[in-house]
């Protein structure tokens, strides 16, 4: 998710787009970066970091312009760096473009183009499309920007907002739109363009949204919408109605709530790209490019924090069951200081939303040094655990703004899954039906999870119902006893409620004391091997009087009988289960935090990054 503004009028346009590249470096931050047209010519500053740093790096540079677009990063294709920020220029520099989305084939794209003598200067998708658009242009003759843009779109495939602007052309932007956003301001002799209104709502409240496939043509006072057939279509004005506090947050009261709901898109990105169901293969570069180092390893440990540490215990069921590889789950706060056997040729999975998490690196840092192998499951793009890695795959989540994680952690989960079936696929230890079926079912996530969500409300009574207990209890088995776990660390660090989470077998060992009629205990009681063992604990709590949850499969009659409340959600394989049975965790932890008066994003004596030990 990166953050995009425009404007051509009869302002200046450089603190316009300042000001709005700051308001949206929530949807990104890695680098940020302005194309001003001033006297005909193009002019582009850009720069790694925040926008505070391009600001600064902009003082003395001449931002005298009436027109100008600008962006603020988050990686996706080419680490965060000064060249790969945008905006790109094109090779013979009178295009500049700036881009939020993934262009899904630009490889075979920049190869034509670097077999036509095109050089690139940088490692984005972004500037292959811009040089893609300058070399259709060149050869079709008088083909204007528009027409060579649309005829590029239609041989792109992914997901793009593009403005562009040209030195011949000084007072116009073009913009295109198909699956990220793009809110166009209508002013008096001006236009605003922008990802979300944030940007646009202090100069105007009438506003168009842009809808996929559409291209604009946007000039000081003319805006024109067509279709990529290049047929007119008449913008449909609507008047915000929020404050701009709420736009930042795309309407939801906070940013943990939106991340919550974006995790049908954000597991979807994850996949893209790596997961074909139907053709029944699975291709991750990180893996195949290194799979008999993966293959011959003797064991494999995973280090992480927190709840990147749940991920890391999940996968650690889900590779022992379908790659037979000994896996090993470490603290990596304890692992760094144990003083631990690794030996040459060990594969180390570290697993981080950040990248920069200070336990994990330096942990990884002594492995490495010790002959280890790197494999990083990470969020942010060129984070110092991703550089530190010898190999990996991003989790394509976008920024996570909310200290709590939550579609990082889906996004963790779902690439460890995939880990686990290419590597189980390249050694022989999955059956091609149980491969195909896992397939399957992991491409049906994002829909399974999109139906939870709209069952939120329901959670959200719970939440309520329970919000003035003092203590929680979270139980399950198998895949979904880290579950239990994550649902604990969510609610205590979101609610301050003190939660634990325990495999469910494990109360008769000493926990089932706590019970009694005050005390809620969440069941994670999906329709797997352990059901009628986890029902028989869920009589135990009843029977000392304890308050039943249930998170349970649809139509599981028998363990709602057992509950005080439950929340049913789609039937799914014991593997995938956990990318569901999160999600209601998810929302109890927000809606009892919320309930409680609390700052969900910024919850008291925590940090989105621990970068200190
Ligand atoms: C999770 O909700 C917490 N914010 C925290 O436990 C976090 O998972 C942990 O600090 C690890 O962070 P990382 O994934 O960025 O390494």
């Amino acid at each position: 998710m990166c953050g995009i503004v425009g404007y051509t009028g009869t302002r200046q346009a450089y603190p316009i787009i300042l000001k709005g590249l700051k308001r949206l470096e929530y949807r990104g931050y890695d680098s940020s970066g302005v194309a001003l047209l001033n006297d005909g010519k193009l002019n582009v500053y850009k720069k790694k970091g925040k926008v505070a740093e391009l600001e600064e790096a902009m003082i003395g540079k001449n931002t005298d312009a009436h027109i100008g677009i600008g962006h603020t990063r988050w990686a996706t294709h080419g680490e965060p760096s000064d060249r790969n920020a945008h905006p790109h220029l094109s090779a013979n520099g009178k295009l500049s473009m700036i881009h939020n989305g993934i262009i899904e084939n630009y490889a075979l794209i920049k190869q034509d183009l670097v077999n036509k003598g095109y050089h690139f200067t940088s490692d984005t998708d972004t500037e292959v499309l811009l040089n893609f658009i300058e070399d259709i242009q060149k050869n079709n003759d008088d083909c204007k920007l528009e027409e060579a843009l649309r005829i590029a779109l239609k041989r792109v495939s992914g997901a793009y907002c593009i403005l562009l602007i040209e030195q011949d052309n000084p007072d116009t932007i073009i913009a295109a739109r198909k699956g990220s956003p793009l809110v166009i301001g209508i002013g008096k002799g001006e236009h605003f363009l922008a990802s979300d209104a944030s940007p646009i709502i202090e100069y105007t409240k009438e506003v168009v949204y842009v809808n996929d496939y559409e291209l604009a043509i946007v000039k000081p006072d003319e805006l024109i919408l067509k279709n990529l057939g290049n047929e007119k279509i008449t913008p449909y004005i609507t008047k915000l109605d929020m404050e701009l506090a709420a736009i930042e947050k795309g309407g939801y009261d906070h940013f943990m709530i939106k991340e919550i709901f974006e995790q049908p898109n954000t597991i979807f990105d994850c996949l893209r790209g790596r997961l074909y169901a139907k053709e029944g293969n699975i291709k991750m570069s990180g893996v195949d490019d290194n799979i008999d180092q993966l293959l011959n390893a003797q064991r494999i440990m995973i280090v992480a924090c927190g709840t990147s540490w749940h991920a890391g215990l999940v996968a650690e069921y889900i590779i022992e069951e379908l790659c037979r590889i000994p896996v090993e789950v470490e603290y990596a706060s304890e692992f760094r200081y144990r003083n631990p056997i690794v030996n040459k040729g060990d594969v180390i999975i570290a697993i981080s939303q950040s990248g920069e998490t200070a336990d994990t690196l330096v942990a990884l840092e002594k492995a490495k040094e010790n002959g280890a192998f790197i494999f990083g499951v990470v969020n942010a793009v060129g984070s110092s655990i991703a550089r530190i890695s010898n190999a990996g795959a991003y989790t394509h989540a976008g920024p996570e703004i909310g200290v709590a994680s939550t579609k990082a952690f889906t996004g963790q989960l779902a690439v460890l899954m995939m880990v686990a079936l290419d590597i189980a696929k390249h050694k022989g230890t999955i059956t091609t039906e149980r491969y195909l079926k896992l397939l399957l079912e992991l491409e049906q996530v994002p829909e399974k999870v999109n139906s939870i969500l709209k069952n939120a409300a329901d959670i959200k009574s719970i939440a309520e119902k329970y919000k003035d207990a003092s203590d929680f209890l979270f139980l399950g088995r198998g895949y979904n006893f880290p579950i239990a776990l994550e649902g604990a660390l969510k609610l205590k660090e979101i609610s301050y409620i003190h939660a634990e989470g325990y495999p469910a077998a494990e109360m008769k060992h000493g926990p089932i004391a706590l019970v009694d009629e005050n005390l809620p205990v969440v069941f994670i009681a999906t329709h797997d091997p352990y059901h009628e063992k986890i029902m028989s604990n869920m009589q135990e709590i009843k029977a000392r009087k304890g308050k039943v949850i249930s998170i349970i499969t649809e139509g599981d009659l028998f363990s709602k009988s057992l509950s005080n409340d439950y929340f049913e959600i789609p039937m799914a394989d014991e593997l995938i289960a956990p990318l569901l049975t999160v999600v209601p965790l998810q929302l109890l932890s927000y809606y009892v935090g919320t309930a409680k008066g609390i700052d969900v994003d910024k919850p008291r004596n925590l940090a989105k990054s621990v970068t200190v030990e």
